[in-house]
């Protein structure tokens, strides 16, 4: 994760009012010079002030898309901001608004630690048998070396859809960085659970003999979302017995006990359109993080929708970015002087531009 410095005055003592009143006085300013994404995890006040609101998959289309505006400020975390740069199709600045906005998912796999793994696993089942496909939320370094060896890029909306095609390609996969989404698609394509293992980086030759390697047509990358780890099959078990009508509908970066126990499962834009779709009287537990579950609590109040876990389960990093970094980021593009720019550097871009762009053109 980066570091985000304190922001100065006055930002930090401005009201909701006030900051609204600057952000709406910055945009009339920049007009069409600048794009504001919203991940659907932002904060309440901030989601409404997206031009483009969506899940990974949506942003990173737009980003690829958006010819107009000069600068794309990126309500969302390090991955999606460094995805829309690398996709963008001319000059345009890409900004992230707290530089601390990361993902703790994608900080699990360092690109060091994949390409000591490809190294263990290739001499024993040779490059022309192992492709690797990794979740969009890893870093732009991650998606390079994906991308330089023939590899492609998914998200929560196309897993299926692109682990198919990897495996038109060659006979295995090795998904980054995390697990359960991974296992989650596989398992639904009908692949066994037997023929997944983990990827352990912490442990030597990922904890596997050679005979393990052999018969793996699925490594998975031992990473995870703590957010959605915090959702179990036990609360799914009390929620029907409580509610017998309940339809239960969750992230697949959930585990896999959880998933085989929902009604449904998706990306956030699959999660939202299936809520907010769905007939006045629905009753809808969520395993996704607590902003999305309570926006569309807010948006249907003729269903009933709660959280998986009563607790709630909030993004940490997706919520650093609120109205005083947003109010202060638009103002530093006002006076000439932007901040937080997040720019992929050589030959990083170009490599990871590739294997996004393959997933792209499949989607
Ligand atoms: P979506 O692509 O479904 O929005 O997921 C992004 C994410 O970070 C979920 O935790
Ligand atoms: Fe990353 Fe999980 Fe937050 Fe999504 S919810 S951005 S995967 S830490």
């Amino acid at each position: 994760m980066l570091y985000q410095p304190p922001l100065p005055s006055p930002y930090p003592n401005l009201s909701e009012t006030e900051l609204l009143a600057r952000i709406h006085a910055a945009r009339k300013s920049l007009g069409e010079e600048v794009v504001i994404l919203t991940h659907h995890y932002q904060r309440p006040e901030v989601v409404p002030l997206g031009d483009a609101i969506g899940d990974s998959l949506k942003l990173a289309q737009f980003a690829a898309s958006q010819t107009r505006a000069k600068y794309i400020v990126f309500c969302g975390v390090h991955f999606m901001a460094e995805s829309a740069d690398i996709l963008k199709t001319g000059n345009q600045v890409v900004i992230l608004p707290d530089l601390g906005a990361g993902c703790d998912m994608a900080d699990m796999a360092d690109v060091d630690m994949v390409s000591k793994a490809w190294d263990d696993i290739v001499p024993v089942v040779g490059e022309e048998n192992i492709i690797p496909v990794t979740y969009v939320n890893c870093t732009a370094a991650l998606k390079a070396f994906v991308g330089l060896k023939g590899g492609i890029v998914c998200t929560s909306t196309n897993a299926q859809k692109i682990i198919t095609w990897a495996f038109q390609q060659r006979k295995r996969i090795i998904f980054f960085p995390d697990q359960h989404l991974g296992r989650n698609t596989c398992y639904k394509m009908g692949i066994p659970l037997p023929e997944m293992r983990i990827w352990d980086p912490a442990l030597v030759q990922g904890g596997l003999s050679k005979e393990d390697i052999v018969s793996t047509r699925v490594f998975l990358w031992k990473g995870h979302c703590p957010v959605h780890l915090q959702f179990t099959s036990q609360q799914v078990d009390a929620l029907r017995v409580k509610y017998p009508n309940i339809q239960i509908i969750v992230h697949p970066e959930c585990d896999i006990s959880v998933v085989e126990k929902s009604d449904f499962s998706g990306s956030t834009e699959y999660i939202v359109k299936m809520v907010s779709d769905s007939p006045a009287g629905t009753h809808w537990g969520v395993a996704t993080e607590a902003n999305l579950v309570a926006r569309l609590a807010k948006e249907n109040p003729d269903k009933t929708v709660e959280s998986v876990n009563r607790f709630k389960c909030l993004c940490s990093t997706m919520n650093r970015i609120d109205l005083k970094h947003l109010s202060w980021t638009l103002d530093n593009i006002v006076a000439g002087t932007p901040q937080n720019i997040i720019s992929v550097s050589e030959p990083t871009r170009s490599f990871a531009k590739q294997a996004l762009l393959r997933m792209l053109q499949m989607s």
